[in-house]
C-alpha cells in the first residue's frame, strides 16, 4: 500500500462515498484491470489492495503494456505487499490472448482503462490507441459475454462530445456530440464513441451489467509529471521551480475533477448493475485554462515555496491545438439522481493535494 499520506486520506474518502450496498456488491470478487499501470489504474489498483481485507477481494489481476505507464515501479511495490492477492501481466491487450492469464476466467469485476489517453501521445499513437478502444474491448467483451460479471466498465471520454455548440455547455449524456471523423484527435474521439457502442450491442445482446463512464478531466495524485496533459505539465513546472508554460491564449474553458470524485462516480457506475452512460466530474467552476495555471502558481507557493511565473508561448507541435475544444462542461444531474454520486473536492483543494502527494513523494 502506499504510504503517502495524501494517498491513504483519499482512499478512505472514496471508500465512506460507497453505499452498504454498493460495498456488499463488491465483496468476495476477482477484479480485472487492464491499463492498471496509468493515472487512473495507480488508484483502483490501491483502492482495492488497501480495501481487500474488508472487501474480502479474492484477487486482483492487472494487465498493462507499459506503453505509456510508467508505474513499475509503484506496481512491483504494491505486488510485493500483496503477494498472494495481486498477479501482474506485461500484457498487450490488442496483441496478446487473454486466455494465457491466470485465473481470467475467474474474473466478476472488468475494468477497461487500457488505452493512451493524452493526446501528446495519441497523436504518436493513433492506432494503438484505436486499438485498444475496440480491438481490446472487443476481445473483453467476448471473453465475458456469457459469464454472469457482476460489473464491466468501459472508459469513453468527455471528448466523445467533440467541441459541443455553446447552447449544449453544460453537456448531457444525451448531446450527440460535434466530433471531426478525421484530424489529430479523431483517433480517440472515434475509437471511444466505437466502443461505446460495442457496449451497448453487448448489453442488448447479452444482457452484460456494462457501464460506460464518459471522465472529464481528471487530475491528482498518480498522474505522471511526463503524462503531458496540462495539470501533469503545470504540477511538473512547480516542482521542479521552472515557470508554467501555457501553449494557447489560455482561453479555453474546462472544469477539472480530483481523483478521488472521479473514482467514486466510476465505482458506482461499475456497481450500477445495468447497462447506462454516465458524465463524471465536476460541473463547477468552469475555469480557463490560464486560471488553472494560476491556482497551480498559488498552491505551488504555499506548498513548493514557488515563485515561478505563468508564461504564454506558441506550441512547437502544429497539431497542439486543433480540434481542441474551446469550452468542456459536463451536466452531472443524472449520475447525481440515479447513482448519488457527490463530488466534493474544489479544484483549488485538489491541486494543493496533488502537490503536496509530490511533496512526500519526493521526500521518501
Ligand atoms: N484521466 C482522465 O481525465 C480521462 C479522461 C477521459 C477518459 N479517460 C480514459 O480513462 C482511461 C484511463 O485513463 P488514464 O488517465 O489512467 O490514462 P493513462 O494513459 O494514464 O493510463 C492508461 C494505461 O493504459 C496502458 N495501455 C495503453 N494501451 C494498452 C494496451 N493495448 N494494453 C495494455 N495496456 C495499455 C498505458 O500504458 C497506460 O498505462 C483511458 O481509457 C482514458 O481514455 C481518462
Amino acid at each position: 500500500m502506499n504510504h503517502n499520506h495524501i494517498v491513504k486520506e483519499d482512499l478512505a474518502n472514496i471508500y465512506s462515498k460507497l453505499s452498504k450496498e454498493e460495498l456488499n456488491k463488491l465483496k468476495s470478487s476477482t477484479i480485472l484491470i487492464t491499463g492498471c499501470g496509468g493515472f487512473l489504474g495507480f488508484y483502483f489498483m490501491q483502492f482495492f489492495s488497501y480495501f481487500s481485507s474488508q472487501l474480502q477481494i479474492k484477487k486482483i489481476i492487472g494487465l498493462e503494456n507499459f506503453l505509456t505507464g510508467d508505474g513499475k515501479q509503484w506496481m512491483q511495490e504494491l505486488e510485493a505487499n500483496y503477494p498472494d492477492l495481486i498477479s501482474l501481466h506485461e500484457f498487450d491487450v490488442v496483441r496478446h490472448e487473454l486466455d494465457t492469464i491466470p485465473g481470467i476466467d475467474e474474473a466478476d469485476i472488468i475494468i477497461h482503462l487500457a488505452s493512451i489517453a493524452s493526446p501528446t501521445f495519441y497523436r504518436i499513437y493513433p492506432l494503438e490507441t484505436l486499438d485498444a478502444n475496440i480491438i481490446g474491448l472487443r476481445k473483453l467483451l467476448d471473453k465475458y459475454a456469457e459469464k454472469r460479471v457482476k460489473g464491466f466498465l468501459f472508459f469513453s471520454s468527455s471528448e466523445i462530445y467533440g467541441d459541443p455548440f455553446p447552447e449544449f455547455i453544460p453537456t448531457k449524456e444525451d448531446y450527440r456530440g460535434n466530433v471531426a471523423t478525421i484530424g489529430p484527435r479523431a483517433c480517440y474521439d472515434e475509437a471511444k464513441r466505437f466502443g461505446e457502442t460495442l457496449c451497448y450491442v453487448f448489453a442488448q445482446k447479452y444482457q452484460m451489467p456494462i457501464g460506460v463512464v464518459r471522465p472529464f478531466n481528471n487530475f491528482g495524485p498518480g498522474m505522471s509529471l511526463n503524462d503531458r496533459r496540462l495539470p501533469a505539465d503545470f504540477a511538473q513546472a512547480v516542482v521542479n521551480g521552472k515557470d508554467i508554460e501555457i501553449f494557447s491564449d489560455g482561453t479555453p474553458t474546462r472544469t477539472f475533477c480530483y481523483i478521488t470524485d472521479a473514482i467514486q462516480g466510476y465505482l458506482k457506475t461499475l456497481l450500477h448493475g445495468h447497462f447506462d452512460i454516465f458524465n463524471i466530474g465536476m460541473d463547477k467552476p468552469e475555469i480557463s485554462v490560464a486560471d488553472f495555471a494560476r491556482l497551480f502558481k498559488k498552491q505551488g507557493e504555499q506548498v513548493f515555496d514557488y515563485t515561478g511565473k505563468v508564461d504564454f508561448k506558441l506550441s512547437q507541435d502544429k497539431d497542439y491545438m486543433t480540434d481542441n475544444p474551446n469550452r468542456r462542461c459536463p451536466d452531472i444531474s443524472k449520475a447525481k439522481a440515479i447513482l448519488d454520486y457527490q463530488p466534493s473536492i474544489s479544484v483549488e483543494e485538489g491541486i494543493g493535494r496533488y502537490l503536496s502527494f509530490l511533496k512526500a513523494d519526493i521526500k521518501s
